[in-house]
């Protein structure tokens, strides 16, 4: 991939209503100190590091070291490559500090200016950061009251110049750090040097991972161990709202309020590949763990104080969004499928009739689109090309478009009225996990939006929803740490010809998806469909032993289809067929005619796909393992379809 020109330097660019903030999350981060004597030179050490963290696909990287002659910084956007070129045809002078970052940009273009690290203080700070900093508005109409003018559009240099602040009163970079830390609100990893401070980095984390190694007479920090499992195993691993400060022969770390604490000190046990998948034993495994965090660091930063939704990247005319009469979701596979979960709460939040279009079905149905149609184009990668194309038939017709989207710089959001990008991070596997959460996450709030603005829904009402949302990660989780009975069902259905999947209402996009899951990894043929429909000729299918997976609404009484689903339960189970259901905790109607019952955590009939189809990808995931298939990389499959 070529790479893209230098986009000149730091030059400071004025906020217009085009730009936004950009929030940095799930990028990679390397520092080292070395006492010199070894002759090890930081920069091979930073570039080392960030080789192993580029496997998740960034878009950006950035150096700074701490040399004789202060501190100097390369940033590029584009591959880790072009960075390498860069420092190639100007090597900087010798280091033996340094820190370097490779960015997956979610908001905001890759670019050079937006790429860390991020300077400040005259040049004297450089940062570097991970994560979502949510209060950055503010700190940052505060820096700009005093005179601070700033080079990008990132929430990360905030912290920089609020670090370079802290220091010119602190005098100590460990304090500073600290200051700035008691500051921030959201998500953040932070590593930053000063070209008066030789030696030195201090880093902060909260929400956000930051593990230090340690080696004889040199240390290292990285957002995982894979930035630096290449020099040393032995780790110290910093707890929730701790300051790190590293030099060659030393490492304090302290709370935010300056109380010395002792990390966890413990052996990497890892192989690197291992490492770069976090420990787990396929990116697919990872991506479906990370799922809790990609479903918070979407909902992270998109409320004002008041709770009001700030949806800044829908960059659309208000009244435009007020007169939509119809709204379209166009998306392939598993994008396809989150549009039709999110369907039903945008119908529901905002009483407008919404419909979900396969994309490439979309353009050849001559479709009903007008300039009061709103067009919602969900990709992953921005890249599909059934999607652009359909994009841009939308277009022609006059419909105004919004992209959810996982890539920033990609092409769907590029030719979109707006964009509202989610957080999922890299997603690698090629069957998608995370990303499919983030985008019925990024549908919600989508939806939320709109109800606020047409005033469909009340504010209060609006905030309760919001609060439903953000305690959705934690259920996620209890999913994650309870599925032990589906990786052993996975085992004893690795020989099934054909399973089936039923779901109703929001259950059955969540269906459509764990047969998707299946097929995809586990290469067996697999059919989600509405269990309504079970009676209307699919029950022909039914015999002895067939296994069939039933997505459960909530129990009856707050959901009248439960017994309806209770009773195609009944129906397939009393025809032999082995019944996997997967119900809300509690849930005792089911029991008689199950044979596996999978509980998830109660949550609001709307939001229940974030939980329900959790034991659904686990279980494609086992299976395929099972069978001693690569879920990373299926077989016939691209991350990205970009042909027609
Ligand atoms: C998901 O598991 C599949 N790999 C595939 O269906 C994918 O969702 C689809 O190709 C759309 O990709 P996109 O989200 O990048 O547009």
């Amino acid at each position: 991939m070529p790479c893209p020109g230098p986009t000149g330097g730091s030059v400071a660019t004025e906020r217009t209503s085009d730009t936004v903030d950009t929030l940095e999350s799930m990028c990679g981060i390397v520092g080292f100190v070395g006492s010199g004597s070894s002759g090890t030179q930081a920069l091979d050490v930073v570039l080392d590091g960030l080789r192993r963290l580029e496997y998740r696909g960034y878009d950006s990287a950035g150096v700074a070291l701490q040399t004789a002659q202060g501190l100097v910084l390369e940033k590029r956007s584009g591959k880790l490559g072009c960075l390498e070129s860069a420092l190639a045809d100007d090597p900087p002078p010798p280091a033996t500090t340094g820190i370097g970052h490779t960015r997956w940009a979610t908001h905001g273009g890759p670019t050079d200016a937006n790429a860390h690290p991020h300077l400040a203080g005259e040049g004297r700070v450089a940062v570097i950061h991970n994560g979502i900093i949510e209060n950055f508005a503010e700190l940052k109409a505060e820096l700009v009251a005093e005179g601070v003018s700033f080079a990008s559009q990132t929430d990360t240099e905030v912290a920089a110049h609020l670090l370079a602040r802290a220091f010119t009163g602190t005098g100590d970079l460990g304090e500073a750090m600290r200051v700035v830390a008691r500051r921030l609100e959201g998500a953040f990893t932070l590593l930053g040097v000063h070209a008066d401070v030789p030696d030195t980095i201090v880093g902060a984390r909260r929400n956000s991972p930051l593990v230090v190694g340690l080696g004889d007479g040199e240390n290292f920090l990285g957002s995982d161990v894979a930035a630096f499992i290449g020099h040393t195993r032995q780790a110290l691993e910093l707890g929730q709202d701790q300051v790190v400060v590293i030099t060659p022969h030393g490492v304090e770390v302290t709370d935010f309020a300056g109380v010395p604490v002792e990390g966890r000190r413990y052996v990497v046990d890892w192989d690197a590949a291992a490492a770069e998948k976090g420990g787990f034993p396929s990116f697919m495994a990872k991506e479906i763990n990370e799922q809790p965090h990609a479903v918070a660091d979407t909902l992270l930063g998109r409320t004002d104080p008041a709770g009001r939704l700030l949806l800044d990247e829908v960059r659309m005319d208000e009244s435009v969004l007020r007169a939509v009469d119809k709204i379209v979701i166009i998306a392939c596979g598993t994008a396809a499928y989150a549009g039709m979960v999110a369907r039903y709460a945008i119908e529901h939040w905002c009483r407008i009739p919404c419909e979900v279009e396969l994309a490439h079905e979309f353009r050849y149905r001559d479709p009903v689109v007008d300039g009061r149609t709103l067009v919602v184009a969900i990709s992953q990668s921005g890249e599909t090309m059934d999607t652009i194309m359909a994009v841009r038939h939308a277009r022609e017709l006059g419909a105004r478009v919004v992209a959810i989207c996982n890539t920033h710089g990609s092409t769907i959001p590029r030719e979109s009225d707006a964009a509202l990008y989610t957080h999922a991070g890299p997603e690698i596997a090629v069957a998608s996990t995370k990303a499919f959460l983030a985008q019925i996450t990024a549908c919600y709030l989508l939806g939320l939006y709109l109800a606020q603005l047409r005033g469909t829904k009340a504010q209060a009402e609006i905030r309760e929803i919001l609060t439903q949302l953000q305690a959705m990660p934690d259920k996620i989780q209890k999913v994650l740490d309870g599925l032990g009975q589906v990786r052993q069902m996975a085992r004893w259905m690795a020989d099934s010809r054909s399973v089936l999947f039923l779901g109703r209402h929001v259950g059955y996009p969540v269906a459509m998806e764990g047969a998707l899951k299946l097929k995809e990894l586990a290469y067996i043929h697999a059919e989600g469909f509405a269990a309504g429909e079970l009676k209307h000729g699919p029950i022909a299918l039914i015999e002895p032993g067939q296994p069939v997976f039933v997505v459960v609404p909530s129990p009856k009484g707050r959901d009248p289809l439960h017994s309806k689903v209770v009773s195609n339960i009944q129906e397939i189970n009393a025809r032999g067929a082995r019944t996997i259901v997967i119900a809300e905790e509690g849930d005792t109607d089911v029991v008689p005619y199950a044979s596996d019952v999978i509980h998830v955590p109660a949550a609001p009939t709307l939001l229940a796909p974030l939980v329900t189809v959790v034991p659904l990808q686990v279980f494609a995931c086992e299976l395929a393992a099972a069978k001693g298939l690569d879920v990373d990389q299926p077989r016939n499959l691209a991350k990205s379809v970009t042909v027609e």
